[in-house]
């Protein structure tokens, strides 16, 4: 009778551990360069990128692009010659890639993850893909 009693408990005990684990920051990438639309627009790109969209913040607001880091962010300059090395077997397009919607997955040497971790869900596809062909210029 005694046992009875006691799944309910452990059974919330494990409904809460799944909880917490769902709200770690350092989420897997949601999808995959392949799930990328190949035709892209730098201007676009680069208005994302200043201004943002919606819930989406402007990267700017943390990143700049001259080669200042910022007080909390890495300056994205030179990051098309670099982005390529960062992590063995990831493409520069992969890594950007994640780097946009999933932050925590590989976090700058001197820095924490405290980039925005909500892009793959406030812009779309074709934005992640605009904005990936902006930085591939900034070299
Ligand atoms: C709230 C601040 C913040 C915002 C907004 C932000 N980032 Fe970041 N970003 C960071 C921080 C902090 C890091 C370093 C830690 C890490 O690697 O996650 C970083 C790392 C990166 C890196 C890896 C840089 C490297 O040298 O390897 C890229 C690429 C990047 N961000 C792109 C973007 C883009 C594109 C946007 C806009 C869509 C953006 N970030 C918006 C804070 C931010």
């Amino acid at each position: 009778m005694k046992m009875f009693f006691r799944w309910p408990i452990l059974v919330l005990a494990m409904l809460m551990l799944g909880l917490v684990a769902c709200q770690d920051d350092s989420k897997e990438a949601a999808f995959s360069v392949a799930d990328l639309p190949t035709e892209r627009d730098v201007e676009v790109g680069k208005g994302l990128f200043e201004r943002g969209d919606g819930d989406a913040p402007a990267c700017k607001t943390c990143h700049t692009t001259d080669g200042e880091d910022g007080p909390s962010a890495p300056s994205l300059k030179s990051i098309a010659n670099d982005a390529g090395d960062r992590v063995d077997g990831e493409t520069a397009e992969a890594y950007l890639l994640n780097s946009i919607i999933a932050p925590g997955q590989h976090v700058v040497e001197g820095y924490r993850n405290t980039m925005f971790s909500k892009y793959d869900d406030k812009l779309s596809k074709q934005q992640i893909a605009d904005l990936i062909a902006y930085l591939l210029t900034l070299n």
